[in-house]
């Protein structure tokens, strides 16, 4: 199949890899002639594991091309996905203004039956509106199909993602529509739901707030576990055991960031109150996340005694493990808070540090977590880079001026960080055993 991609971002270029890689034609457009001349010579525009293998081993056989030139890679395709992005304005609601003008430019370029497929996130509706755009700027009566196609891709397990989803959704008005996209997607042979637009694009956002529901939830019960001398790492196994349940996305921590989970559900937000509807639990998602990085270096503060003119290692900046991606990560506003406090600030991330210098030009940046962690009065520890699992403490123990551990991932096991010499506070946890602990006392006393 011929297929265009409108836009590289991570869900653009990996689509159009992934379908090149599968013997389709595909051609990627992008406004930024920077960006396509970089894909030509075979570097990605971000760091994706498997990307650059992918870009480089399609460029090679012919199957991928990237150009600006919307027009005629439109006329050259079968299926056309718009995967531009829909950055939120100040009130929540996604800024359609690529998507517009995509849609108007694929108008203009139609020039026999095409299927337009909008996979970037767009709230409920959008199909609908490309639909009336395309519509309104195409010369002579050829026909189209508008699809939602909703991706739900991770960073850092992107390629993963594309080629074994564990659900592909259609949102299609048409059979002749669908039929052509379940065919593209036969060869991955993962189940498929075929429903209409709106509902498709519902898919989406409900799916991304309810694992961001799923992840504040869990935060909420970790400031429990804290104050009552119980484990939140056993309390979300004792609960994921429940298929109804599920284990996963219960992983306490400084909460979630990334281009997705916060944009969504405050877009989820605008769309409800658009229609008029109640909003508190959506509202809460974020309220509680947003709360998580100020309260961990409240607590800091309170353990160190203040934080000014105190050195603190901040290991992680990315907003999760393996991407340099550092939207909405945690770390800005941990950092935030910690720079407010008048701590001085030793950071260091595997990936993200020239993402990080745009945000905070003047922080130092350190080589590894080594040298970050010397003379620091603490660590606080951001993002569970594989790294930081597999480090030396022991030679990290010694570097430092003083040994305070704040584990924002629950990554070490407080036990053995304690025996090491550690000042250790994790997230919903405390260094007792909480299990073994009573049982000790009951037999001694
Ligand atoms: C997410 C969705 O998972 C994906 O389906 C969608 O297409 C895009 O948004 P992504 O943003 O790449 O993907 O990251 P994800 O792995 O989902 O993590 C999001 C954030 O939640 C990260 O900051 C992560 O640290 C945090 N998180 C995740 C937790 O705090 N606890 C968890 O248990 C899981």
């Amino acid at each position: 199949m011929n297929i265009t991609v409108i836009g590289t971002g991570y869900v653009g270029l990996v689509t159009g890899l992934v379908f090149s890689d599968l013997g389709n034609e595909v051609i990627c457009v992008d406004i930024d002639p920077e960006k396509v001349r970089s894909l030509l010579e075979g570097r990605p525009p971000f760091y994706e594991p498997g990307v650059e293998e992918l870009l480089q081993r399609n460029l090679q056989e012919e199957r991928l091309h990237a150009t600006t030139e919307l027009e005629s890679a439109v006329r050259h395709a079968d299926v056309i996905f718009i995967t531009v992005g829909t950055p939120p304005r100040e009130n929540g609601e996604p800024d359609l203004r690529y998507v517009e003008q995509v849609a108007q430019e694929i108008g203009r370029a139609l020039n026999g039956y095409k299927i337009i497929v909008t996979k970037s996130t767009v709230p409920v509706g959008t199909g609908n509106y490309v639909r009336r755009i395309i519509e309104d700027h195409r010369q002579g009566d050829h026909e189209f199909d508008v699809v939602s196609n909703p991706e739900f891709l991770r960073e850092g397990s992107a390629i993963y993602d594309t080629l074994y989803p564990e659900r592909i959704v259609i949102g299609a008005e048409s059979q002749r529509a669908a039929l052509k996209i379940v065919e593209l997607y036969a060869p991955l042979e993962r189940p498929m739901l075929i429903t209409n637009l709106p509902t498709a694009e519902i898919i989406k956002y409900a799916s991304n707030a309810f694992l961001a529901l799923k992840i504040s939830f869990v935060n909420s019960i970790s400031n429990l576990c804290e104050r009552v001398g119980a484990d939140v790492t056993q309390v979300a196994k004792g609960m994921g055991y429940d298929s109804r349940i599920g284990a996963q996305f219960l992983q306490a921590g400084l909460g979630f960031g990334g281009s997705c989970f916060p944009k969504d559900v405050k877009a989820l937000i605008y769309s409800s109150q658009k229609h008029g509807l109640d909003t508190t639990l959506l509202q809460s998602i974020l309220d509680i996340n947003e709360q998580r990085a100020f309260d961990f270096v409240e607590r800091m503060a309170e353990k160190l005694g203040g934080l000014k003119g105190k050195t603190v290692a901040v290991l992680g900046l990315s907003f999760k493990a393996n991407t340099d991606d550092v939207r909405d990560a945690r770390s800005i506003e941990v950092i935030g808070a910690l720079m407010q406090h008048g701590a001085d600030i030793r950071a260091y991330d595997p990936a993200a540090m020239p993402n990080f210098q745009r945000i905070y030009p003047d922080l130092t940046y350190c080589r590894s977590a080594y040298e970050a962690a010397e003379n620091a009065d603490a660590i606080a520890l951001v993002t569970e880079w594989n790294e930081f699992k597999q480090l030396n403490m022991e030679r990290i123990f010694k570097l430092m001026r003083k040994p305070f551990l704040f584990d924002g991932r629950n990554i070490y096991d407080p036990m053995r960080m304690q025996k090491i010499g550690f000042e250790y506070y994790g997230i919903g946890r405390t260094v007792e055993a909480p299990l073994l602990q009573p049982a000790l006392h009951g037999a001694r006393g």
